[in-house]
């Protein structure tokens, strides 16, 4: 079985983010660049990690108009992602546009709800019901659109994946039962989330900020 865990670059210097992703390379499946970095960083910076040879997971969590999102799924085409992220809250139309514009290999899962939120976060945003059915209505709305599958917390993924068999579960928000929360609510551990059916494991400061960051990430693979 391939290592489902994606490390999630989020740091700002490129050097720093290369030598960690060397560092760890051997007890990690891939490696997941978001904003901070591609904002800084750009192209440049994905074919420099690249370099370290494990699948890139490109999480831009894309949130706009369809015909600006199949643009911005074009421009990043060359980059040759396994991974893209869209928001569900798109809509369907986006959704679709996003998968039509993305390469024969690149998977193109719709975040949720943010790991970040829990009901009460929810609720100021205008939504109703709890984070659990409306991540659930967003799943069934991705699912419908043809994208490959969803990101979401490990509370909801046993749930979907009980609905969506051949989808692509991606899980942030983890963490050991030791561990530092930081700005996560709904968090789980990386071995509840693979039991409960997520594909990809996407784990960060458990990693990047430890003090021995091969340590932390063997710890990790050795709970799976
Ligand atoms: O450091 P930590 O393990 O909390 O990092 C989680 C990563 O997953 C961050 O890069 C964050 O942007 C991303 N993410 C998330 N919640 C989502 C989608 C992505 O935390 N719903």
């Amino acid at each position: 079985m391939s290592n489902p865990v994606y490390l999630a670059l989020d740091l700002p210097r490129l050097e720093a983010a290369e030598a960690l992703a060397r560092k760890v390379k051997g007890h990690i499946g891939g490696i997941k660049l978001g904003m901070e970095f591609f904002y800084a960083h750009g192209h440049h910076g994905v074919h420099e990690l690249a370099h370290v040879g494990l699948p890139i997971f490109l999480d831009l969590k894309l949130h706009d108009i369809p015909n600006t999102v199949e643009s911005a799924m074009q421009a990043i085409h060359v980059l040759e992602p396994a991974i893209v992220t869209v928001h569900a809250a798109g809509g369907r139309a986006m959704m679709e546009d996003a998968k039509a514009a993305a390469g024969e290999h690149c998977k193109v899962v719709a975040v949720t709800v943010l790991t970040s939120l829990d009901d009460d976060d929810i609720a100021t945003i205008g939504v109703t019901g709890s984070a659990h059915d409306h991540a659930m209505r967003l799943a069934d709305l991705a699912h419908s659109a043809g994208l490959d599958g969803i990101v979401c917390s490990g509370h909801e993924v046993g749930a979907v994946h009980r609905q969506w068999k051949d989808g692509c579960f991606v899980v942030p928000g983890l963490r050991l039962a030791d561990g530092k929360q930081g700005d996560q609510k709904r968090i789980v551990t990386p071995r509840q989330a693979r039991d409960d059916g997520a594909s990809v494991l996407v784990i960060g400061r458990p990693i990047s900020r430890a003090d021995d960051p091969v340590a932390a990430a063997r710890a990790i693979e050795a709970t799976l």
